[in-house]
């Protein structure tokens, strides 16, 4: 196994951990280096999970749903998703914003979940059952290689996944591929300052907890850019540690042009 196999595959086991936890209302992200937002864990922090989506919206989900949260923003609140749309969500997680972004595109739309760890998978698709949702796909893969065909998705969103891939510049070009023309990005996202290096980054918390594989603001700008984005902003919302913050991107796919 190289390296980055081996990173790939511990972030894996610890969100399986999470989502069976999770399941049984208990906490598995309190192990050595936590995991990503942990909030379901009593006197974790705040700035990850369930406290970043308002009441209505919370009203809508499953408890189980809230419960497994481990996300750092609320990308449905910045994705402006409209009836009939087709989104992706990369790292769907317990779920939550593909559950909100099926009620928000209804039944003429679809909300695809994209995660690699099968106990995520399981518990996302008990909740959108229990949510009533029939419009939501979740499909078991990796983001750096979508299932999906190309010019097949009108929105990403995605909520503190990127951070924990292991090929960035693979997941923004697998963006570019899959989005139509026009298509755009609404990503919540684990951001440092530029003036932090890799190895400050790490100073200030684990891989896996969504610290130590953020990019910077610039990294995030560039690699967007060089998979042919456009209107690319990166906006800090909340500082989860010493500069590194809590990040609305936002980019869109041009209208006409070279891939
Ligand atoms: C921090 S959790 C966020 C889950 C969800 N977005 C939320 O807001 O609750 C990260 C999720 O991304 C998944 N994940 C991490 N890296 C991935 C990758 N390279 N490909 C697919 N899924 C990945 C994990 O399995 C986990 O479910």
């Amino acid at each position: 196994m190289t390296s980055t196999e081996a990173l790939r595959e511990e972030v894996r086991a610890r969100y399986a951990e999470a989502a069976v936890a999770a399941d049984t209302g208990g906490c598995g992200c309190t192990s050595d280096g936590g995991c990503c937002g942990n909030v379901a864990c009593e006197g974790e922090d705040a700035s990850f999970g369930e406290t970043l989506y308002d009441a209505e919206q919370r009203g809508e989900l499953p408890e189980a749903a809230v419960l497994a949260s481990l996300g750092c923003g609320n990308p449905t609140a910045v994705a402006d998703l409209h009836e009939g749309e087709t989104v992706l969500d990369l790292g769907s997680g317990g779920g939550i914003d593909v559950i909100l972004s099926a009620k928000r595109v209804g039944p003429t739309g679809v909300a695809y979940g994209l995660d690699m760890t099968e106990e995520m998978l399981a518990l996302a698709r008990r909740n959108a059952d229990e949510a009533g949702v029939r419009n939501a796909v979740f499909l078991r893969g990796v983001i750096e290689e979508v299932p999906l065909p190309a010019d097949s998705v009108d929105v990403v969103i995605s909520n503190c996944v990127v951070n924990l891939s292991t090929d960035k510049q693979a997941v923004f070009n697998e963006l570019a591929r899959v989005l139509r023309p026009g298509g755009r990005i609404g990503i919540s996202d684990i951001v440092a300052e530029d003036r932090l290096a890799p190895a400050e980054r790490a100073e200030r918390g684990s891989y896996v907890g969504c610290i130590a594989g953020a990019l910077s603001t610039g990294e995030y700008e560039t690699g967007l850019r060089a998979a042919g984005f456009e209107h690319v902003s990166v906006e800090f919302t909340h500082e989860v540690a010493d500069g590194i913050h809590g990040a609305i991107v936002k980019a869109r796919r041009p209208l006409g042009g070279p891939r």
